[in-house]
């Protein structure tokens, strides 16, 4: 990209070590920059003179600078903003996407993507539509927590699509938070005086998918007692979540994709065609690519329903959440009526290190299991161990080592268990059956007949094998 010689940028910022960075950045551009420190110097420079754009962190000395943006509207109404902030919260970019700035940048950010927004913001300056800022119920707690960058990327992505109609497939494994991104960008977007509709299109028998989602006149199958209004209906206005769209069997897929292409549903056995207004957030658990190729999700449909795509990392891989996580629930499971807890540092890097292989809804079961089970108020690494055992913790080491291999697994669990204890083949096959009926059940949701067909038995067998187990199936339910 070319440099915009000539443009002048206001940098508010005070961090003497980021300013210093940023403005080298800048100068070697061609830009020209003043740097100030404070919200009252910020709006002395703006009524001094015209700036083509503002970057500006959002914790100042003297104050909040995104509250008080109504001011730097006042005085310099189009004038691109990009936000630098250290408060990489949801809250915070959702408030940035509320004043309308150009661009969101959680620190640490990238320098060279920082200097690319400001060269494209001195390029669409004057395009700015300010007519439907966006105005939020003010404190109401965000729903998401967990500042990685993997979160932050997330929280950007949703602030895109607050005041537009796009149409968000949310991708991620089982218990990643998928339906409640689905929800936030209901609740935070311009539809959110409108319904929230969710429709588990997996959970649907296949011959009744589409009278789901399209609804049904009086008559038109056996058993049609009486007209149905279908989700599509039930959603206008507002949002309809589509969740576990790759397991929707081909003709409902079908349909689907021509209701999202006409804008308009025909009830089953109606005669007329309906107009819908709906925002699609669709979600699955599937890597529909692959899908794809193999003939078993439609490739059109894809496209129409990746058109901003979010996706959700797997626990294991934003591990940093997982303290704040637990915080927030046992926060939660105090305000649901159990005792008050605290976790120890140490018991929180028990945690932390744990696999979380059922992800975020794994952690907020586990911690409610803790809530409901520790001895006293302060839950200490131990107390942690003899509530939780140890067969589900991660062997300590890094990913690589803990990645050794069932080869490896089993070599220790040969040497714990000598022959002398007797029946070693057993027991080894419980210790490995659990926490392998336990996944089924994560990825599942709890849902016994799928998590037979993953497993590839018997559901009766299973039944069998999660009472001999003890294994709480009610755990992995998608409601707990
Ligand atoms: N980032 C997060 N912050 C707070 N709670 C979360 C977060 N992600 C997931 N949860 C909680 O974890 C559980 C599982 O999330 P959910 O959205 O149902 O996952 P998915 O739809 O991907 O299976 C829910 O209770 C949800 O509220
Ligand atoms: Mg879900």
């Amino acid at each position: 990209m070319t440099s915009k010689a000539g443009n002048t940028i206001l940098l508010v910022e005070d961090d003497h070590a980021i300013a210093t960075v940023m403005m080298a950045a800048l100068e070697d551009e061609g830009f020209a920059i003043e740097h100030c420190v404070s919200m009252r110097e910020r709006d002395q420079w703006l009524q001094r003179q015209r700036f083509d754009v503002m970057l500006t962190d959002v914790m100042l000395e003297d104050g909040d600078g995104l509250a008080s943006m109504d001011a730097v509207r006042t005085i310099a109404p189009d004038m691109p903003v990009i936000v630098l902030s250290a408060q990489n919260t949801l809250d915070t970019a959702v408030r940035a996407s509320d004043s309308d700035v150009f661009e969101y940048f959680p620190k640490p950010f990238d320098l060279d993507e920082v200097v690319q927004a400001v060269q494209q913001a001195c390029g669409a300056r004057g395009g700015h539509d300010t007519s439907n800022a966006l105005c939020l119920p003010e404190d109401d707690g965000m729903p998401l927590v967990g500042r990685s960058p993997a979160m932050q990327g997330v929280y950007r992505m949703i602030t895109r699509v607050l005041r537009n109609d796009l149409t968000v497939l949310v991708t991620g494994e089982s218990g990643t938070g998928k339906e409640l991104v689905a929800e936030a960008v209901h609740q935070l977007g311009s539809r959110r005086s409108g319904p929230f509709v969710a429709v588990n299109t997996a959970a649907i028998p296949s011959d009744l998918i589409e009278s789901e989602l399209f609804g049904h006149e009086k008559g038109a199958f056996t058993g049609a007692i009486a007209q149905a209004i279908g989700k599509f209906e039930q959603a206008n206005g507002g949002t309809l979540f589509l969740d576990e769209i790759g397991d929707m069997p081909a003709e409902a897929q079908t349909r689907l994709l021509r209701a999202l292409q006409s804008g308009r549903i025909r009830r089953v056995g109606g005669r007329q065609e309906i107009s819908v207004d709906v925002r699609i957030v669709a979600a699955t658990n599937k890597d529909l690519v692959p899908m794809i190729a193999a003939g078993t999700f439609r490739e059109d449909l894809y496209y129409r329903l990746n058109v901003v795509p979010i996706h959700l990392p797997p626990l294991r891989e934003r591990r940093e959440d997982i303290g704040v996580l637990s915080q927030h629930f046992l926060a939660q499971a105090a305000d649901d009526g159990l005792p008050r807890r605290q976790l120890t540092t140490d018991a929180i890097h028990g945690l932390e290190t744990r696999n979380w292989r059922g992800n975020v809804r794994e952690l907020r079961n586990v911690v409610y299991r803790l809530a409901l089970m520790a001895r006293d108020d302060l839950i200490d690494a131990g107390h942690l161990h003899d509530i939780l055992g140890d067969e589900a913790l991660a062997p300590g080491g890094s990913e690589e080592q803990r990645d050794g291999g069932i080869g490896q697994a089993l070599g220790q669990w040969l040497h714990d268990h000598s022959p002398a204890s007797g029946t070693v083949y057993a027991q080894a096959l419980a210790a490995f059956e659990k926490p392998l009926i336990e996944h089924a059940l994560g990825e599942t949701s709890g849902n016994q007949l799928r998590a037979a067909k993953l497993l590839g038995i018997n559901r009766n067998t299973l039944r069998k094998r999660i009472g001999e187990l003890r294994i709480e199936p009610e755990r992995f339910s998608r409601s707990a």
